[in-house]
């Protein structure tokens, strides 16, 4: 992320603890480091303990403030009740929870085996409940706010053919999201959600786009045309701090696309007229003109 283009002052996020599933690579990681760059206290959970070191070391390096990994995988709930419980000994409550580990791979729904959709249901369904209910649950009791931001995808509205397990569970976090935005809004935890468009990851595009490079992609990004390339990170950062820090807290229970219109402009029937010149569009204008005029001259009232 290139920090000089967040959008918020320094010292913003001062005082605010934050977990993120997920820290240690992608997104969560830019999420991670731009939370640390503005103050917060940050902590990132994953199942390679040395990459998370390694992102740890590396954010403190260059923005300095607290970044503290733990190994943890959050399809166990009881993994996560202790990582709670750590994180809970070591500084007191957390203020925000970024809901962004995941797994997924493209899969003809046919191929796939019951341990493959559960692969992928158990980390993004049922790990990002195990965490969130966890922590919701202490803030209720220690009559504490929150707020809890998920990172879910576009297909949550469109469907994701070849990625049913993830889309099926994105859709449940969504689900989750609007749920508990009532729920628990009467507590003073809120929740808001972030769907990306395409943000190249290495993670992501191993699984998603097996040989595809990050230029093929934007090049081939099917977003509006003054838009059309994939997003940057500090997009993306700059999104997630307007929704985890003070100052916001009105918003509660939304799910932001951030990805160009991508979604909107490929749920239409129509985007592809976007590549049609004038000597298209008056050819289909005479067309249309002649079937106006036709049906006309047959009109009896
Ligand atoms: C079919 C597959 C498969 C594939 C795995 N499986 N890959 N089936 N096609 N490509 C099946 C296996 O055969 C096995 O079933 C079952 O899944 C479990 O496989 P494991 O390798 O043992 O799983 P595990 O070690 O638990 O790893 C989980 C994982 C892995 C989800 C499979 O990819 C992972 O760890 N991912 C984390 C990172 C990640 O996915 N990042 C991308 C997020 S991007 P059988 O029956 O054979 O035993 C994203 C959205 C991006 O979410 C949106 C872009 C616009
Ligand atoms: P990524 O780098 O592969 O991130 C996934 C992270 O989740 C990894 O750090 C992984 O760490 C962690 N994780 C997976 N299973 C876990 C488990 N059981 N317990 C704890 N942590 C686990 O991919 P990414 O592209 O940054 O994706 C991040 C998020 O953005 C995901 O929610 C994804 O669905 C979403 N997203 C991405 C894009 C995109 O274009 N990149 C678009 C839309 C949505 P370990 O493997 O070490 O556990």
């Amino acid at each position: 992320m290139d920090a000089a283009k967040l959008m918020f002052k320094q010292g913003l996020m001062a005082g605010e603890r934050i977990l993120v599933t997920g820290g240690g690579t992608g997104l969560g990681r830019e999420m991670s480091e731009a939370f640390a760059k503005l103050g917060a206290e940050v902590y990132i959970c994953g199942r390679r303990g040395e990459v998370l070191q390694q992102t740890a070391d590396e954010i403190m390096a260059a923005h300095g403030g607290v970044v503290r990994p733990i190994a943890c995988d959050i399809r166990s709930a009881e993994a996560v009740r202790e990582m709670v419980e750590q994180i809970w000994s070591t500084g007191g409550a957390l203020t925000g929870l970024m809901n962004n580990a995941a797994g997924n791979f493209i899969s003809r729904t046919e191929d796939l085996s019951p341990r493959g959709f559960d692969a992928i249901a158990n980390i993004v369904f049922r790990g990002s409940f195990y965490v969130t209910q966890e922590i919701g649950k202490r803030w209720i009791a220690e009559k504490k706010k929150g707020s809890v931001c998920s990172i879910v995808t576009t297909w949550v509205w469109t469907g994701g053919p070849f990625t049913v397990p993830s889309s099926m569970s994105k859709a449940g976090i969504k689900a989750m999201t609007e749920s508990l935005a009532v729920e628990w809004g009467r507590f003073g935890i809120r929740f808001n959600a972030i769907a990306p468009g395409p943000f190249p990851t290495k993670g992501a595009w191993e699984r998603l786009a097996p040989g595809v490079s990050a230029v093929e992609s934007a090049a081939s990004a099917a977003n509006p045309s003054l838009l059309a390339r994939v997003g940057e990170m500090h997009e993306l950062c700059n999104l997630a701090v307007l929704l985890m820090a003070r100052g916001a807290d009105f918003i509660n229970g939304q799910t932001i696309a951030i990805d160009g219109g991508q979604h909107l402009m490929n749920g239409g029937s129509f985007h592809r007229l976007s590549e049609w010149d004038e000597a298209q569009w008056e050819a289909a204008r005479e067309s249309i003109r002649g079937a106006n005029e036709k049906d006309r001259a047959q009109r009896t009232t």
